[in-house]
């Protein structure tokens, strides 16, 4: 499966910023002969046969667990769930003494989703196996930010350079966000924010992007536009004093997608709030990846969980 030259040397998957432009290109390779397995009548492999996956959930989640649950499947190992509601972190287990718990019965890999920025970081730290972050706080979603990765490479026909990306939404509390930045820039993405001057984070006049608070003018020329999720559970600061008046100056219509290039592309990592970010024939549009994303997200996971199983654990060297 890897090229015999390349060697992955990752014990754990926690942030893009860990990725060489050379593992990013070797991760989104294997997703992608996985992704033809996945389109086969019978899509097995007995890739990891023998080897253990918790899925360690303690935020809500939908296309993340599964996928990650479908993709150790589909690999042939055995995977089980771990999530908040029913656990003994509702008696007050701590993060350590969980993940310490759940390392003693020997899994190969634990991937984590817990609503701490370093939840993965503090346990990769700590345990054997490998960790994989499936979301943590506001800092970090690198299967997230891969598996966009792959959908734009197959819109685009392999071809990052020279293109530009819109990111549009609430930035300020997305782990999307800030791992879709880096990891586009690095395979060479023109990245470009929009978003009210409330919901875009401190500090961002220091990232490689350009910023735009007009949405008009933000679409101009743009390959694909990336909407995000408004975080309402987030919301309490009072960062938007009406949510009409955001969704009559942010939510990603036709007229706006006209500015942008013929054929440009909408991306959104769901879930979605219709008519809030994006409207509803944008989301139903033949031009919008929603479903591609998802279909993208079980083969990047198995190539993670491929690539940690096989070549990462205990002996790789970070
Ligand atoms: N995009 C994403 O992380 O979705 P879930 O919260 O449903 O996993």
């Amino acid at each position: 499966m890897q090229d015999n030259n390349y060697n992955w040397v990752h014990k754990d998957l926690l942030d893009v910023t860990q990725l060489s432009r050379e593992d990013v290109i070797c991760i989104l390779d294997i997703a992608k002969s996985f992704d033809e397995i996945n389109r086969r009548p019978v899509k097995k492999a007995p890739t990891l046969k023998g080897k253990t996956v918790v899925l360690f959930f303690a935020e809500n989640s939908t296309r993340t667990k599964t996928s990650f649950d479908v993709a150790g499947k589909r690999l042939s190992a055995d995977t089980f769930a771990l999530s908040t509601s029913g656990s003994s972190i509702n008696k007050g287990e701590t993060l350590k003494d969980t993940g310490l718990t759940l390392e003693a019965m020997h899994p190969d890999i634990i991937v984590i989703r817990h609503q701490s920025s370093g939840a993965a970081q503090f346990l990769a730290e700590r345990l054997s196996c490998g960790v994989v972050n499936a979301g943590d706080g506001w800092h970090a979603h690198p299967t997230q930010a891969l598996l966009d990765c792959y959908a734009l490479r197959e819109a685009w026909n392999g071809d990052f350079a020279g293109k530009t990306l819109l990111i549009l939404g609430d930035i300020a509390h997305s782990r999307v966000a800030r791992s879709n930045v880096h990891l586009l820039r690095l395979m060479g993405v023109n990245v470009r924010l929009c978003a009210p001057r409330t919901l875009l984070p401190a500090g961002v006049g220091h990232w490689p992007c350009e910023i735009e608070n007009d949405l008009d003018r933000a679409c101009r020329d743009v390959d694909a536009v990336m909407c995000l999720r408004l975080q309402l559970e987030r919301q309490q600061a009072g960062l938007l004093p009406d949510l009409s008046e955001y969704a009559r100056r942010y939510c990603l219509d036709h007229k706006h997608l006209r500015l942008a290039l013929p054929g440009a592309r909408v991306l959104h990592p769901g879930p979605m709030n219709r008519g809030l970010e994006i409207a509803d024939a944008v989301a139903d549009d033949p031009n919008c990846l929603v479903l591609r994303q998802v279909a993208a997200g079980v083969a990047v996971r198995m190539a993670v969980l491929y690539l940690l199983g096989m070549h990462g654990g205990c002996n790789a060297e970070d």
